[in-house]
């Protein structure tokens, strides 16, 4: 690999700067793009002509083999401030390990990791007065890779782009959500694609998604493919249910579930805050049966966009569980704790943060 050193990633200012035209509150998410964007091309079994340039259209071949075959993955991660104006992102050395998870399981090439973390870090220093400097806003970070040789045929490509891009969002205001329990559709079988951040995973949930919506609803929660009884995710997002005092959150063993980052920091927190976390297989059966029983509790979604979604709905075929949000604590006490860690208002005690 020659593209190692930080030197090689050459820098082209944009020559104006859009931010003036721009007010950072209460953006919608992923609508508006920085100035700047990284764009690196992968030829040869070389990273090369890794440049930070002025955000901008890409010339493409009708044949790209991305738009025929899918190989193409991402990431998603934020940029904060805090009160004293200093940026930085939350562990984003978590999304450069999975990124290269998936890039290996759609048999790509591996981004080194001085190019994913420094070609980030100076994307993001350079574009940094585009972080909004208020609470619940941040600054989405999009690293993607995909494939573009300029030829149809089905195999793996032997050229790749890989980018990010940088777009500042608002407040994530999610209502509690209505959730179908998915009876038919699935996201992902055992030996599939289900733990990496493939895109084909977005397109093939769209359909039941719509459905779903269409019913009323606001997501799917995704049961396993064999028997239909597991629990796998919920639209984008991992799920937890509290059940007593032990929160349970669907295991990764299966390779069905992609491994959350905020899951991971969610499981962190609960165990500080004092919940018993257990990570398991966990049925619709045992849910039903704990919500007959009054055990039930704080049922949500994990995800780096809205960090922690609440359900206040479960249908499963006909039978109907309601939830009352409004009495929940383990929820909205984790989301109160990492918000805190975030935006610099409590200690870091785990290193998440990562100063750009
Ligand atoms: C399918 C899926 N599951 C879970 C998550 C949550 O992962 P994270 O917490 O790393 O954002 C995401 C979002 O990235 C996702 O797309």
């Amino acid at each position: 690999m020659n593209m190692t050193g930080v030197a090689d990633i050459i820098v082209t200012k944009a020559k104006q700067s859009k931010l003036k035209d721009m007010d950072l509150k209460n953006l919608p998410f992923g609508k508006f793009f920085t100035d700047h964007m990284l764009e690196v091309d992968y030829e040869n079994g070389e990273w090369k002509n890794a440049e930070i340039k002025p955000y901008q259209p890409l010339l493409l071949e009708p044949s790209l083999a991305a738009l025929h075959y899918g190989q193409a993955i991402f990431e998603g991660i934020k940029a904060y401030k805090n009160a004293e104006g200093e940026a930085y992102i939350f562990r984003p050395y978590d999304n450069f390990r999975r990124f290269n998870i998936s890039a290996a399981r759609m048999e790509m090439p591996e981004v080194p990791e001085e190019l994913f973390m420094e070609g980030m870090r100076m994307l993001v220093d350079i574009d940094s007065n585009w972080i909004p400097n208020l609470k619940d806003h941040a600054l989405y970070i999009r690293p993607f890779m995909f494939s573009t040789d300029e030829m149809i045929g089905v195999r793996a490509s032997e050229k790749y782009k890989f980018m990010i891009i940088l777009s500042p969002t608002g407040p994530y205001y999610s209502a509690p959500m209505r959730i179908n329990v998915e009876e038919k559709y699935v996201r992902a079988v055992p030996g599939g694609i289900g733990f990496a951040k493939v895109a084909g995973n977005y397109g093939s949930a769209m359909y039941a998604t719509s459905q779903a919506r269409k019913q009323g609803y606001d997501q799917v929660l995704w049961m396993d493919a064999l028997e239909h009884r597991y629990v796998q995710e919920c639209g984008t997002m991992n799920v937890f249910f509290l059940i007593g005092d032990t929160a349970v959150t669907p295991n990764l063993d299966e390779g069905t579930i992609l491994a959350g980052v905020t899951r991971d920091s969610v499981i962190t927190l609960l165990k500080e805050i004092g919940y018993k976390v257990e990570e398991r297989p966990i049925s619709i059966d045992e849910i039903i049966a704990a919500y007959k029983a009054g055990t039930l509790r704080d049922v949500f979604g994990t995800g780096t966009a809205a960090t922690i979604s609440l359900m206040k709905e479960l249908k499963y075929k006909d039978y109907i569980m309601q939830f009352d949000v409004d009495s929940w604590k383990a929820a909205p006490e984790v989301k109160r704790r990492m918000d805190a860690i975030k935006y610099g208002l409590e200690p870091d005690n785990h290193g998440w943060m990562y100063k750009i």
